[in-house]
């Protein structure tokens, strides 16, 4: 069986982590599969890590930005390279919490170039089919405070705005991908019954 790269997008506290969880489980009950793999970026390791510990101590959203892409592409690399493209080799059905399109939303907000963002994962595996979890900013915002106190480097409202028109503005962007906008604003059945929707088109 060949394998599947899924990738799941859209702005914290738009459901990706439930969604991603809901359909590992679905997934794996429901299709021929015998490996599903759950994986993230940025990773929690080397680079990864480097990236994580960023996120917490800045609070400025702006700040770092060429670092930020090119620490964000080194560890898109060894991902895909270490664990995404063996796991699809096997035949697994990956889930991605994130890929290249958070790149292109946030790090263009933080003042880069789409164009050149664009351009530096043109030789890149295109993903089977990515989901934009698309939520009102007021939403994530609330789910965030919910579930944590701490907000991250990203979590202002006026920049999770422009994350947000980016993440719309992605599937005109990029015609010759798979990449649909989910809305994420209804309950968790709600917004799962879209997800399972898509994702059985590409299964078939
Ligand atoms: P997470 O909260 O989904 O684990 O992601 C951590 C943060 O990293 C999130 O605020 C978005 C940001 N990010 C980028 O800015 N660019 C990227 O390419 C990726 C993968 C994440």
């Amino acid at each position: 069986m060949q394998g599947k790269f899924i990738v799941f997008e859209g702005l914290d506290g738009s459901g990706k982590g439930t969604m991603l969880a809901l359909t590992a489980k679905w997934l794996f009950s429901n299709t021929e599969y015998d490996k599903i793999l759950l994986t993230r970026e940025p990773t929690y390791s080397g680079v990864g890590r480097q990236i994580r510990k960023i996120l917490k101590s800045d609070r400025d959203p702006l700040d770092k930005a060429k670092l930020m892409l090119t620490l964000y592409l080194e560890d898109r690399k060894e991902h895909l390279e270490k664990v995404i493209k063996p796991a699809l080799q096997l035949g697994s059905i990956v889930l991605c919490d994130r890929y290249k399109y958070s790149t292109m939303c946030y790090q263009h907000a933080q003042g880069i170039e789409l164009s050149k963002i664009i351009a530096l994962h043109r030789n890149m595996l295109v993903p089977d089919i990515t989901l934009i979890l698309d939520v009102d900013v007021d939403i994530a915002l609330q789910r965030i405070a919910y579930e944590r106190k701490t907000r991250e480097k990203f979590e202002s409202k006026s920049f999770l705005e422009e994350i947000r028109q980016n993440y719309l503005k992605i599937p005109e962007l990029l015609p010759n991908e798979n990449i649909k906008i989910i809305d994420a604003n209804g309950t968790i059945e709600e917004t799962f019954a879209k997800v399972k929707r898509e994702i059985s088109k590409v299964l078939k």
